[in-house]
């Protein structure tokens, strides 16, 4: 159920000897996740920030119905990989006080939400000085010297080696960009470029601390997220076009950086995950997958509440399971999973680089209604 398509790019980057053996599970280590709230299990609630999904309705199908910081009614992507791959049942935020030592050595989670790979836009997203002190790489260096302590040095590279590190991000620093000044001096080509380079220093940085197998998902198509329509003001809510567009084009200079990146990086891996075809394809087709509600999230009016705004006080919806997305920019549990699974049942995937011409500009968003970056 879990994750088939996710295993699929996992299997191309697992052992060699995984074609020749009944082995069906890729095996790794560990799994060590670095990105923004798609994968943050709960980092953030521990900094003296804001907590922005500690409270309910978020949790609410959690294993326990309890909020944990997870931008969903229940279960995101890194706690469905990790069990589906027997590490572990869930994903344990790196900040958790409480790891076991078994926790440190199966992979630990650093991914913050409001971050992005220019530091920048962490900054923007929360004026609270501790949050760029924070830099996921920084805990991931402590976490070595931790894990170094626990089980020595040679079985510390081992575990490191032997991990996949799944990098999610990116989403942020478009959101930012778009309604920052930034736009004025650099346009959208020169932005894309820029968050590329910073993506390769990250993955560099990385690998110099010991990581091999790596995946880096694209950029899912943010334009569809419900607050996007919303800040569009499109009547029929209909996605943002220009926003897509702009997400395809990033993805397909990264998937070109990734060869060149494996080849510069001695013994590395390096797969692409295919985030925006996954999700455009449900939106699409969204009977196919037992959904009927696309554009608007489960909580509230669907059409702003996020983090702060989605809260005790909001209604919810009849159906989770018939929404796409749990909040106005965040999928449910269930919306997480099809799109997880769609990335098997559907290979070759569609091209990756557009082919229609780019769709003329609309109005860019007018700002944020309630003063919180539209994307976590
Ligand atoms: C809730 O939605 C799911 C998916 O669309 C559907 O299969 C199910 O029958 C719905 N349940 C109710 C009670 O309407």
């Amino acid at each position: 159920m879990a994750h088939p398509a996710l295993l699929l790019v996992l299997l191309l980057i697992s052992s060699p000897a995984i074609s020749s053996s009944k082995r069906i599970l890729p095996k790794f280590s560990a799994i060590f996740y670095f990105g923004d709230s798609v994968l943050d299990t709960g980092n953030n609630i521990r900094l003296p920030t804001v907590a922005l999904a500690n409270h309910v309705p978020y949790g609410r199908d959690f294993p326990g119905k309890k909020p944990t910081g997870r931008f969903s009614n229940g279960r995101l992507v890194p706690d469905l990989l990790n069990q589906r791959l027997q590490l572990k049942e869930l994903s344990p935020p790196y900040l958790d006080s409480k790891l076991s030592n078994n926790d440190m050595m199966t992979g630990v989670n650093f991914a913050s939400e409001g971050s992005g790979f220019d530091d920048q836009t962490s900054q923007l997203a929360n004026t609270l000085p501790m949050f760029e002190a924070v830099k996921q790489v920084n805990l991931f260096k402590d976490y070595l010297l931790r894990l170094r302590n626990i089980v020595g040095d040679k079985d510390a590279s081992r575990i490191i080696a032997n991990s996949l590190i799944f990098i999610s991000s990116g989403t942020n620093d478009f959101s930012h960009y778009y309604r920052s000044s930034k736009k004025k001096k650099m346009d959208i080509g020169a932005y894309q470029d820029t968050v590329i380079q910073m993506v390769q220093a990250r993955v560099k940085e990385l690998h110099e601390l010991g990581g091999r197998q790596f995946s880096l998902a694209g950029l899912p198509p943010f334009g569809c997220t419900p607050i996007q329509i919303t800040l569009s003001r499109d009547p029929d809510r209909a996605c943002v076009d220009e926003q897509n567009w702009d997400a395809q084009i990033y993805n397909s200079k990264l998937q070109e950086l990734l060869p060149a990146l494996q080849g510069s990086l001695h013994g590395s891996k390096i797969v692409y995950l295919d985030a925006y075809w996954a999700l455009m394809e449900i939106l699409e087709e969204p009977a196919k997958y037992g959904f009927t509600e696309t554009t608007r999230g489960c909580c509230g009016t669907g059409l702003r509440e996020v983090a702060l705004l989605c809260n005790a006080f909001t209604p919810i919806c009849k159906n989770v399971s018939s929404h796409v997305f749990y909040d106005a920019v965040h999928p449910t549990e269930r919306g997480t999973n099809a799109r997880a699974s769609w990335r098997l049942g559907r290979s070759p995937r569609r091209p990756v680089t557009p082919l229609s011409p780019p769709p003329t500009p609309c109005p860019r968003l007018e700002g944020d209604l309630d003063g919180r970056p539209a994307a976590l």
